[in-house]
């Protein structure tokens, strides 16, 4: 039950837009975190979630991590799974923009994939660029051999990803760490009412920091999921930054392909808030080629434009 959710929503309104931000707009951040902190515990329960949380731990977490941008933090949002909805959500938006530009430094790399076709481990999908078609539907979607949190659609992935993550649970299991899928695919459909629960809970403008619009979400690709560590206490919510599972796949989940999506503090970049559960596939080399050259984003990886809202 959410007590407070007005005075949430205009906490996250006022989040500055500058992506190096002054002491003032961190100040402002601090805030907004706060706010965002105690409006994860407002969001309906869906059918596929683990337990929300409003522990202080989660409050503090924000206000600790927004202290050290560059470090593990979050002013997130919740849960990106829900069940209600009914009418598309979409906003109409220009063609993706085609390949690599020449400047990226992905144009080092040995192997070259598009960025535009949803079915490549480069395709950059964001506010800026819609999938297409937007009701693309991965042909290789199979369940993957690991610990699920999720079952039917949400528990499949596409098989090169299905694959990286077997490899990368397996490891994270030899290192003591439990991680589970607690969200995978979704589909167009699926994203029309995970989005619309977000709308009507929070309204659109938080709605937009946290789900991707129907025909703008990863998870529609097969190339996306989200992890939880099988206790569900921090499942979604900010102070899962701080659980072994998210802790080991910011250290490690590059070795498999893997990158964390929405980092700490490129919301400007990403359109989203801090999300420390969501994983995206790209590529072993890409992704290890990332790490190295502490780049946070696919944009500014691949040399595209920021895309902090939609057009
Ligand atoms: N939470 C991410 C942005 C999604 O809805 O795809
Ligand atoms: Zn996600």
């Amino acid at each position: 039950m959410c007590h407070n959710c007005s005075a949430v929503l205009g906490a996250a309104e006022s989040v500055p837009v500058s992506a190096a931000p002054s002491r003032r707009a961190v100040a402002r951040l601090l805030a907004a975190g706060a706010g965002l902190t105690a409006l994860a515990a407002c969001t309906p329960d869906g059918g596929t979630r683990p337990p929300s949380s409003s522990s202080p731990s989660a409050t503090s977490a924000s206000a600790s991590q927004a202290a050290t941008p560059s470090s593990a933090g979050s002013t997130s949002a919740g849960p990106e799974t829900s069940a209600a909805a009914t009418e598309p959500g979409t906003a109409a938006a220009p063609a993706p923009s085609a390949a690599p530009t020449p400047t990226s430094p992905a144009a080092g790399l040995a192997q070259q994939h598009s960025l535009t076709d949803p079915a490549s481990p480069w395709l950059v999908v964001n506010k800026h660029r819609p999938l297409s078609p937007a009701d693309y539907v991965p042909a290789d979607l199979i369940q993957p051999n690991i610990a699920l949190a999720v079952s039917g659609e949400s528990a499949q992935l596409n098989s090169t990803t299905a694959a990286a993550a077997e490899q990368m649970f397996a490891t994270a299991a030899g290192d003591g760490v439990t991680m589970t899928l607690a969200s995978g695919y979704r589909s167009y459909g699926t994203q029309v009412a995970t989005y619309n629960s977000y709308v009507a809970s929070r309204g659109q403008a938080e709605a937009d920091t946290a789900s991707a619009r129907p025909g703008f979400s990863e998870h529609q690709t097969g190339w996306a999921f989200d992890i939880g560590d099988g206790g569900g206490a921090c499942g979604f919510q900010p102070c899962f930054a701080e659980q072994p599972a998210a802790v080991w796949a910011k250290a490690n989940a590059h070795r498999f392909g893997f990158v964390v999506r929405y980092p700490w503090m490129f919301h400007q970049i990403t359109g989203y808030y801090y999300e420390s559960w969501h994983l995206r596939y790209i590529g072993v080399e890409a992704a290890t080629d990332m790490a190295a050259k502490g780049i946070a984003t696919l944009e500014e990886y691949f040399g595209l434009e920021a895309a902090p809202g939609y057009l």
